[in-house]
């Protein structure tokens, strides 16, 4: 098991289901782009890890050059390794990679409402069935209506009698986000998803947290 989220992040060079579940990450976010109307596209990664999603999406996408971005992310080296990778693209004015702790909504202050969410690597971290619907809640804070959320789970057996995939499908339209696609890693026990926004979006509070991460570099 890695030691902490920097050796975690290892797992992307040697385990077929992360390099897979990254593609699947980067197509949903490179049909969402697609998807935005013209004009500035805002979005913001929650607990972005070293932000290879969306850096590699926007490296060959047409639309890059209308994003404005946050990454928020606790762990430093990541963030390190993030902004050097965002200054060798040439794209340190548009993406802002901040060390900080992505619970609190303060740290959206100036990016919400968002076009595109990033919610890679946080669903499997929460304590319950509550806690998801939560923030789930929550990212009204962080949306607007037609918002896209990209999310991703690890199959780790049922909760309610269904698989965990089919579990947040079930809470995410129970709590008004449309399906645009879900797609398994080919080794069947990643699920990545996309979902738009359907209510509107609620005004960001200042200092709330918005969830609670379990901290541990497993996934
Ligand atoms: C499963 S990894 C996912 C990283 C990235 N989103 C990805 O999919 O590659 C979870 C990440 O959340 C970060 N993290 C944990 N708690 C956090 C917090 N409160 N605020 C910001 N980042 C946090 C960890 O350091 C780790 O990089």
């Amino acid at each position: 098991m890695p030691k902490d989220w920097f050796e975690w992040h290892d797992l992307y060079n040697t385990e077929p289901r992360m390099q897979q579940r990254l593609q699947l990450v980067r197509e949903s976010l490179s049909k969402s782009l697609d998807a935005c109307p013209a004009g500035i596209i805002r979005v913001v990664s929650v607990c972005a890890g070293d932000g290879r999603d969306l850096l590699g999406t926007l490296s060959n996408h047409p639309r890059s050059k209308d994003v404005y971005a946050r990454l928020i992310e606790l762990n430093p080296k990541l963030v390190e390794r993030g902004r050097a990778a965002i200054e060798s693209a040439g794209l340190g004015k548009q993406i802002e990679f901040i060390n900080g702790d992505a619970t609190i909504s303060s740290n959206y202050i100036g990016v919400v409402p968002a076009d595109i969410v990033i919610v890679c690597g946080v669903f499997g971290h929460l304590a319950d069935e509550a806690e998801l619907r939560s923030l789930l809640r929550n990212l009204s804070f962080l949306c607007k209506k037609g918002s896209f959320i990209i999310w991703t789970r690890r199959y780790r057996g049922r909760a309610n009698g269904i698989s965990y995939f089919e579990n947040v499908r079930k809470v995410l339209r129970e709590a008004a986000f449309e399906e645009v696609s879900f797609k398994l890693t080919l080794t069947k026990d990643v699920g990545v998803g996309t979902h738009r926004y359907l209510s509107e979006g609620s005004a960001l509070p200042k200092d709330q947290q918005l969830f609670v991460f379990f901290d541990l570099p497993t996934e």
